[in-house]
């Protein structure tokens, strides 16, 4: 297939390009600079210049392909506003271009706040519509477009994607830890974490690139949840940092923007996607990555 990916540069996107294209697919990713565009021609694949406010380009590169992948983000978290109403312009362009089609699109989504008390399953749908809510209502926009002859699916990634490199969330965790002398968790530490390593979650994508049908919610979870505590325990061993509870009233100021995410729980299971797709996750978990160094280690 031809498939256009938008994110092609990023952490999931350099993964998944890597993927397809042993897989035997063309590839165009969608770039916004001479580096992104050469690490994407070093390996292989076409570039199409444009960025997420450029929606007559990401409109040429989905007419072009047998199939999208969506996995751009502006990740601006100082200006959520601004991130969703991006996000949720370039679905619509991308599910415009494809519909009546029946071409694959497959999206980049999450697992926040899709349940309470319990971890999120793919049959819980998101509760976000409209271009107010979270990530502009993008995971419900996309699967909609089901309804216009598109094969729209919604991936939604673990809080952590996780490997040596990761510029995320852990890692700005880890950062935090380091510039306060302390790894903190929020409270008592009990909420959870779902977690899945790269290598997995990439061959994730590509398997729902094939094999997904139309409106697929499908997880992108290798461990359901991991006690924040325990991620701030790994993280202070690898740092040699003394590990301790923030109090609730404290998290804005300890860990900023990121203490809102940390204090959520965000638990998940993938059995549905494992059982529709045969995907098995084989990469390591979290905690043997923070062991392993890849928060902490330099390079
Ligand atoms: N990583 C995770 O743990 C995780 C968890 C849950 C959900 N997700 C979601 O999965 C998707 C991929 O995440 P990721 O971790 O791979 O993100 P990432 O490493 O930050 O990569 C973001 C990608 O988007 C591109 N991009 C950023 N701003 C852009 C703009 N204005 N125009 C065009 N492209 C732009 C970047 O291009 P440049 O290379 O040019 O910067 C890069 O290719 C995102 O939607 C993210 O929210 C990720």
């Amino acid at each position: 297939m031809r498939v256009f990916v938008t994110g092609a540069s990023g952490w999931i996107g350099s993964a998944t390009v890597d993927e397809l294209l042993a897989a035997g697919h063309e590839v165009t990713g969608l770039a916004r600079s001479d580096a992104s565009a050469a690490a994407l021609q070093a390996k292989g694949a076409r570039v199409q210049r444009g960025d997420l406010d450029d929606l007559a380009s990401i409109r040429s590169g989905a007419d072009a392909a047998d199939a999208v992948i969506h996995l751009a983000n502006k990740h601006d978290f100082a200006n959520m506003a601004a991130t969703a109403a991006a996000e949720r312009a370039a679905v619509e362009t991308i599910g415009e271009a494809l519909a009546g089609s029946g071409r694959p699109f497959l999206l980049a989504s999450g697992v926040a706040a899709l349940t309470q008390g319990r971890p999120a399953t793919e049959d819980d749908p998101s509760p976000f519509h409209g271009p107010d809510s979270p990530r502009g209502g993008s995971e419900n926009l996309a699967l909609d477009f089901a309804d216009q002859g598109v094969r729209s699916v919604s991936l939604r990634f673990a809080p952590t994607v996780h490997g040596a490199g990761d510029h995320g969330f852990i890692a700005v965790i880890a950062a935090v830890a380091r510039d306060k002398g302390v790894s903190g968790y929020p409270g008592d530490g009990a909420n959870r974490w779902a977690a899945v390593h790269r290598s997995d979650a990439a061959r994730l994508v590509a398997l729902g690139l094939e094999k997904a049908p139309a409106r697929a919610r499908l997880h992108a979870v290798a461990e359901e949840g991991i006690s924040v505590r325990a991620i701030a325990e790994a993280i202070g061993q690898a740092l040699g940092l003394p590990v301790t509870s923030i109090d609730p009233d404290d998290v804005q100021g300890h860990f900023g923007w990121i203490g809102t995410f940390f204090s959520m729980d965000l638990a998940a299971t993938s059995a549905a996607t494992h059982e529709l797709l045969g995907w098995t996750p084989t990469g390591p978990t979290l905690i043997e990555d923070l062991d392993a160094g890849a928060y902490t280690v330099a390079g």
